[in-house]
Order: structure tokens, then sequence, then C-alpha cells
């Protein structure tokens, strides 16, 4: 605005260096950046390689997503623990079912003792289909544990508490509640057609 304002604003740059080239009256400052901004970008630079590296080379640490997933996991565990201390119930299978752990726990169960009869996918042999949604039993977590656990010795499924214990027998309900309802095909169905 004024010309000493001017004036002033020409000493500040009196030490900048201006580029010879000159484009419509546009002159380039050619001036070192300052030193707060070259190290804000070289620490830029190392912590991204530093981060690349740890996470994602040699994957030393879970990336947040993941680190998120297991602490949501974990609050699942505490949450279902609570639940199932007041008691089973079908809403605390439906807790068990939704922990990948525990589902995966069931499905090694699942591998070792029941296939003989459901066979592997649970498409059914001397056993019923398991994937459909037609049940002799109930296709309720609570009627399907009572099923697991004591068998039904008259059509040859067997007792399997004594044998697995309440963990693993509770780990593979949870597994086959996530098959239920995939109908593969497979034995026909047998019993009543049931929705949970
Ligand atoms: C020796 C063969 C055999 C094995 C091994 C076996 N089952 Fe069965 N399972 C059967 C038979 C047979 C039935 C049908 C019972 C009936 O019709 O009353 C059955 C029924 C069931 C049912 C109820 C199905 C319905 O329609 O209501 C469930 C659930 C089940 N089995 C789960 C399992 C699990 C889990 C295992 C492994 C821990 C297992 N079974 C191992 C033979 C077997």
């Amino acid at each position: 605005m004024s010309g000493n304002n001017d004036n002033a604003n020409r000493e500040a740059y009196v030490h900048d260096s201006i580029k010879e080239h000159e484009f419509d009256g546009i002159q380039e400052f050619d001036n070192k950046l300052p030193n707060w901004w070259l190290w804000t970008l070289y620490g830029a630079i190392v912590f991204a390689l530093i981060y690349w590296v740890v996470f994602h080379t040699l994957e030393i640490r879970p990336l947040p997503r993941e680190d998120f997933a297991a602490e949501m996991q974990e609050a699942q565990e505490i949450q279902l623990e609570r639940a199932a201390a007041a008691g089973l119930s079908n809403e605390t299978f439906d807790m068990m079912a939704a922990l990948e752990d525990r589902v995966a726990d069931g499905r090694e169960v699942f591998v070792k003792h029941c296939v003989a009869c459901h066979l592997d996918d649970g498409r059914g042999m001397v056993g019923p289909n398991l994937t459909d949604s037609v049940w002799v039993h109930g296709c309720e977590p609570m009627q399907m544990y009572d099923v697991v656990s004591d068998g039904i010795a008259a059509k040859g499924m067997p007792a399997w508490m004594n044998q697995l214990g309440p963990t693993r027998v509770q780990a593979v309900v949870a597994y086959v509640m996530t098959i239920r309802d995939t109908n593969i095909a497979g034995k026909a169905p047998e019993g009543e057609p049931c929705i949970y």
C-alpha cells in the first residue's frame, strides 16, 4: 500500500536469489527451503520406510485394522464369558458362532469326530445333512447342544459330552451353526423345516 511498506518488503528479500528466466513478467525464487521444512520431509520419508518395513514387509507389528479386530475379538470373548457364567443359552451360542477362533476350534473337532457320519462339509451320510434348514431335533443351538452332548443312541448318534467335554462340545455346536442353512446338496432332508 504505502511506499515505505514496499521498501521494507524488498529489504526482507534482499538475500533471495531469483532465477534468470521470466514468463509474462513472473519470476521464480531459487531459495534453499527452510530447515524445519526439509527435516519434516526427511522425517516423513524415514518414517514411511520404517512403517513399510515393520508393518508390511516383516509384519513385525499388526496393522491398526488387525489390532482393532483382535481387540474386538477379546472384548467379545469377555462378553461371552460373562454371559456364559449366567448359564448357556441360545444367545451365548450366537456369540460363540460370531467368534472366529471358537468356530475354528469347532471345525477341528468336527473334522476329527463328526465327518465319519456327517461328511467333511456336513452334507450328511449316516447322520443327517447339517447344512439344510430341515432338522430332526430342532435347529436352535441349545437343541443341538443337547443332541451332541447326550446323543441319540437309538438312531446311532453318539453322545459326546464325556469324550469331548463342554468346551469342545460348545465349539462344535458353534461351528455347526455356521454351516446350517448353507444348503450343500447331500443327504435328503430329514425332519421338520426349522428357522432360528
Ligand atoms: C456314528 C455316526 C455319527 C457321528 C460320528 C456323529 N453323528 Fe451326529 N448324528 C448321527 C445320526 C445317525 C443322527 C440322526 C439322529 C436322529 O435321526 O435322531 C445325527 C444327528 C445329529 C444332529 C441333529 C440333526 C438334526 O437333524 O436334528 C446333530 C446336530 C449332530 N448329529 C451333530 C454331530 C456332531 C457335532 C458330531 C461330532 C461331534 C456328530 N454329530 C457325530 C450320526 C453321527
